[in-house]
């Protein structure tokens, strides 16, 4: 996720734009930077890092223009670096662009184009889109720009301008947010609205496959086709902050919803229906490699641990391979016996915990291969293996893990699928419906997420309790930790979880009123042992609340409250069942009057020991 912006107006174009990227900033910081046409050329400035960067470097050497386009970077393909940062240029810098998306066949794309004499001065994947402009350019930037994205594939926002037709800025969308704001005299496109509001309020929102024209005096809009469209202007009211949350009233709400689109994002260029084939070669692991792992050892921490015991039930179904999952802080200071055909799994959305880093570096050698699986590119973590399979999450600002957790499961998933192709443990049959399974997720979350309001009014039933148990088997426990984890970390109410099947080894001591119990149910192999569970918990007066699957008609009798989720593959179940116990803390922790975003004691990233 990206922040771009662009500006043709009366106004200082530079000041404008770099205030613009601030306001986008949350959908990504790893770098940024400008390019703004003085008349004669294109005057461009990037920087690695965060706009604050790119704005002392504006300082020491002033840009001059009148009209221009900026970005603000989450990088995706390509590691963050000022040669890698937006705007990118055409051969010959007479065309510049900026894009927030993943551009799919990209490669291709460049392959095609390297044959055509063009040369690429990066190795991102909106390079590709200046390219494609100028192999089309003849007389109006707005008909390259119709032409080129007839042949792109993924999900994008881009603007571009061009010396060549100046005085001119072109957008196009698909799959990817593009906003117009409609000023006195002067035009501005974004990725959202918030760096708008200050200018202007009466705004058009570009809906996917259209294409709008921002020239000195007026605003065109088209479709794919180059017919002209007559767009609705909407008048809003909404503060910046709000914008930055989408309206949410926390971050953490947000990222929450973000789920499906995250999953989306992460399987984008990563699977085929028509192969049933998943393709990871960007993880750098070649097939031999893969063949000869024996056994799989993931380090990590907190939520990415609870990650992990789900990763290692998918890939011990999957491929047959038997992971070891350990807790980076415990891991480090245990003799490590290492069988010689182990990959390293280090599981951590920030790329940085320094248990997770110090556990790897303990056990990293060059005979055994390693593998990172991060949400922010070029992280230490992912520095330091051989490999990095990203998740496509985006920043996420809230501490507590949402959106990087289910992505993580997506990478994992298709981790799993990815080892067993390569080893030849499920049928091509098998993984087709697994990835038909997969690419299903989204759309579930989606249905769970519409019901959020039915948690929120269940969750008011606990906003005063002190102690909470979860329990879980199989694919649940894992869950049933991760609900504990939440509720604990955001709303400081007491929480542990338990195996099912180990409450009569002890926990269930500690059932009475006054500890209601979560239990998360799907229909799956322990479903009856589950509700045997139940029943010893109902017996001993505790109040029991359940995630059970939509299909299952007997729960209602066992338990005193449902919070139901699509019945999907066992093997996915987590993904559905963990977003409403990721809903529950969050209200909870709010009618608790919790600080949601940044709860007491806590930092998004320990990267201290
Ligand atoms: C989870 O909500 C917490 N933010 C924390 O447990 C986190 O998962 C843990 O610190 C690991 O972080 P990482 O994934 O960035 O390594």
């Amino acid at each position: 996720m990206c922040g771009i912006i662009g500006y043709i107006g009366p106004k200082k174009v530079v000041p404008l734009i770099v205030e613009g990227l601030k306001k986008l900033e949350y959908r990504g910081y790893d770098s940024a930077g400008i390019a703004v046409v003085d008349g004669e050329k294109i005057n461009r400035r990037r920087v690695k890092g965060k706009i604050c960067n790119l704005e002392e470097s504006l300082r020491n050497e002033p840009l001059s223009g009148y009209y221009g386009i900026g970005h603000t970077r989450w990088a995706t393909h390509g590691r963050p670096s000022e040669e890698n940062a937006h705007p990118h240029l055409d051969c010959t810098g007479t065309i510049v662009v900026v894009h927030n998306g993943i551009i799919e066949n990209y490669l291709s794309l460049k392959e095609k184009l390297l044959k055509k004499g063009h040369t690429f001065r990066t190795d991102t994947d909106t390079e590709v889109i200046a390219h494609l402009i100028e192999e089309y350019f003849e007389d109006l930037l707005e008909l390259a720009v119709q032409r080129a994205v007839q042949d792109l594939r993924g999900a994008y926002s881009i603007v571009a301008i061009s010396t060549r037709d100046p005085n001119k800025i072109v957008a196009a969308k698909d799959g990817a947010p593009s906003v117009v704001g409609l000023g006195e005299n002067e035009f501005f496109v974004s990725s959202d609205i918030n760096p708008l509001l200050n200018h202007t309020k009466s705004i058009v929102f570009l809906e996917d496959k259209e294409i709008a024209v921002l020239d000195t005096g007026r605003v065109k809009f088209w479709d794919y086709k180059a017919n002209a469209l007559d767009k609705r202007v909407e008048q809003l009211a909404w503060n910046s902050l709000l914008i930055e949350k989408k309206g949410y009233k926390h971050f953490m709400l947000k990222e929450i919803f973000e789920q499906p689109q995250v999953i989306r994002d992460t399987l984008s260029g990563r699977v085929s229906l028509e192969t049933g084939q998943v393709d990871l070669k960007e993880t750098g692991l070649s097939e031999k490699v893969i063949k000869r792992v024996e056994r799989i050892l993931i380090i990590a921490c907190g939520t990415s641990y609870h990650a992990g015991l789900i990763g290692k039930l998918m890939i011990e179904s999957m491929a047959g391979v038997p992971v070891e999952v350990e807790y980076a802080s415990e891991y480090r200071y245990k003799d490590h016996i290492m069988h010689e055909r182990t990959l390293i799994v280090v599981l951590s959305q920030s790329g940085e915990t320094a248990d997770s880093l110090a556990a790897f570096k303990a056990v990293k050698s060059e005979s055994l291969p390693s593998l990172a699986i991060c949400n922010v590119v070029q992280s230490s973590i992912a520095r330091e293996t051989d490999g990095v399979l990203y998740t496509h999450a985006g920043p996420e600002i809230g501490v507590a893990a949402t959106k990087t957790f289910t992505a993580q499961l997506c990478a994992l998933a298709l981790l799993s699928v990815h080892i067993s192709t390569i080893k030849g443990i499920k049928s091509k049959e098998e993984i087709k419906n697994f990835i038909l399974d997969l690419q299903k997720i989204p759309h579930n979350i989606e249905e769970i997420l519409n019901d959020a309001r039915v948690i929120e009014e269940l969750s008011q039933r606990f906003v005063s309790y002190n102690h909470f148990l979860f329990l879980g088997r199989w694919v649940s426990f894992p869950v049933a930790l991760e609900g504990a984890l939440k509720l604990k970390e955001i709303s400081y109410i007491h929480a542990e979880a338990y195996p099912g099947g180990e409450m009569k080894h002890g926990p269930i001591a500690l059932i009475d009123e006054k500890m209601p119990t979560l239990v998360v149910v799907p229909k799956d192999r322990v479903y009856e042992k589950m509700l045997s569970n139940i029943s010893e918990v109902k017996t001993r007066s505790g109040f029991v609340l359940a995630v059970a699957s939509e299909n299952d008609r007997e729960i209602s009798d066992r338990v005193d409250a449902v919070i139901r989720v699509p019945s999907v593959n066992p093997l996915l179940s987590p993904f559905l069942t963990t977003v409403p116990l990721q809903l529950f803390s969050y209200y909870i922790a709010v009618a608790r009057g919790a600080d949601v975003d940044q709860p007491r004691n806590l930092a998004k990233s320990v990267t201290v020991e």
